[in-house]
């Protein structure tokens, strides 16, 4: 039976029952995708080929000698859970549509993409998202980047010596375009944050049952079918066996220091103070520090952090229409945009991203996330919430604004802000918050089948 991209029961993967079709897919899809692989230590390479044959040969062997299925990462996951043995490290190849035309892939053979976005290639998609012109982005970006390799780990140790491996692996014909190295930054609570100091990666589209079942779901439904994230390899030898996902990746510089700026500037024009002063922050990301969604009032004190709500009966006095969570997935309708987001925080800092110090001890450039998502479509999912919620100031309601942490293009509207939480009194209406965010160059790419790489 082919692998039913559109059922919405959540996969029991290791149950004895699964079909053959369902086991070959997870023997020959990439891991990361279905679930989020350990990548606390993260090396990315952009590279390019410059000769079929040999980039084929390349990328086989790096897929035949240090790649893993998604099948035998959920047996690590489940090995380590049990206290076993530790998992192996991770390494992932998403291609580009310029890549796939250098590996020998005819036009023709590159419109069995159905993604216009993935074949229009990000540099060509600047419009829609509003994002900096390609001359603003940093160079490496500039160039025509064939594929990723991502590689990832609990330690830095294991990265370190496959991206060698990988490297010295590379032929004559192929160049580096150049590297990102990313590194898990996490809070005294153990949980991982971005450099805003906002616990992140919480929210996810889950796929298997295992995941699902851990989840309370009295609000909000975290299963999503397969087809959320994967679509069948056009060029794997089966297709209906052998599935890929179409990656995006942003390099997104934060400036701290001016998020800093605008917390405490947003926290003073309400009037907030002693603990509600937070709500200003929380009002902006649609989440408190701790990962609390800002439509409970208080933080709780330790536990998980919960991700079982809605905005249902909220009209934007708990957490604004703009509240990035809100923004991303407004949890009433839309489900079908969300995406797997897989990225890591890049950049050293001196300072504690958790903690309370002034806005002045932070850096404003150098740090930010490497973003990266895998979709089921980057025009339905990706672009969709970049253009149609973040960017766009009258999403759900007119005049709501842009989303402040991530949206882009101008902000030319005023704005209003909730005084107290929950209360209908508003602010007098002011300029949007500036943006802090800063796009510095990406790409689309697809993971494919390990069914076609191992094949190339
Ligand atoms: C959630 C920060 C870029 C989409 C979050 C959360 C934080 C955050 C703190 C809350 C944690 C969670 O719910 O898991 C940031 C920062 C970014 C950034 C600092 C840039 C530097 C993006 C981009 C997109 C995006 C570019 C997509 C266009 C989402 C989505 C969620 C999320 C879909 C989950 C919302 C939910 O399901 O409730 N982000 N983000 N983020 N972000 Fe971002």
């Amino acid at each position: 039976m082919p692998v039913d991209l559109n059922n919405a029961q959540p996969l029991a993967w290791d149950s004895a029952t699964l079909d053959a079709d369902t086991k070959a897919m997870l023997d020959n899809l990439q891991p990361n995708i279905l679930r989020a692989h350990v990548r606390e230590h993260l090396s990315v390479l952009f590279v390019r080929f410059n000769d079929a044959l040999e980039g084929r040969a390349y990328l086989r062997h790096i897929a035949t000698t240090t790649m893993k299925s998604a099948r035998k990462h959920l047996e690590e996951v489940r090995d380590f859970a049990t206290g076993r043995r530790r998992g192996t490290p991770y390494v992932g190849i998403g291609i580009s549509k310029a890549g796939y035309r250098d590996l020998g892939h005819s036009v023709e053979d590159v419109r069995k993409f159905g993604d216009p976005v993935f074949r229009d290639g990000m540099k060509r998609r600047i419009e829609q998202v509003a994002d900096p012109k390609v001359e603003e982005w940093e160079r490496v970006y500039q160039r025509e980047i064939h594929a990723v390799i991502l590689i990832g780990d609990a330690d830095p140790g294991p990265v370190g010596r496959l991206r060698a491996e990988i490297l010295g692996a590379l032929p004559e014909s192929a160049r580096l375009l150049g590297e990102e190295s990313g590194q898990g930054m996490r809070n005294p609570a153990g949980d991982g944050i971005e450099h805003f100091g906002y616990v992140d990666g919480r929210s996810q589209p889950l796929f298997l049952k295992d995941e699902v079942d851990k989840e309370p779901k009295k609000h909000w439904d975290p299963a999503f079918p397969l087809g959320n994230v994967l679509v069948p390899d056009p060029f794997a030898p089966n297709p209906v066996r052998h599935h890929g996902s179409y990656l995006v990746f942003r390099k997104l510089e934060q400036n701290v220091r001016a998020f800093k700026e605008i917390e405490r500037d947003l926290a003073d024009d309400l009037g907030l103070a002693g603990a509600d002063r937070e709500r200003a922050g929380a009002m902006l990301v649609g989440r408190f520090k701790d990962g609390t969604p800002v439509t409970s009032r208080r933080k709780a004190s330790g536990g998980p952090v919960s991700n079982d709500f809605t905005f249902d009966g909220d009209d934007g006095s708990k957490c604004p229409f703009s509240g990035h969570v809100r923004k991303t997935n407004p949890r009433s309708f839309g489900r079908n945009v969300l995406m797997a987001r897989r990225g890591q925080t890049y950049g050293e800092r001196t300072d504690e991203p958790w903690d309370d110090s002034p806005p002045e001890d932070r850096p404003s450039g150098e740090v930010g996330l490497l973003f990266m998502a895998f979709n089921g479509s980057l025009l339905d999912q990706f672009e969709f919430t970049q253009q149609s919620w973040a960017n766009n100031a009258d999403f759900e309601n007119p005049a709501t604004g842009h989303d402040p942490v991530i949206g882009q293009g101008a902000r030319d509207i005023k704005v209003t802000f909730p005084k107290a939480w929950g209360k209908p009194e508003m602010s007098v209406p002011q300029g949007q918050v500036a943006q802090t965010v800063t796009m510095k160059g990406g790409e689309y790419f697809f993971a494919p089948s390990l069914a076609y790489l191992r094949n190339l």
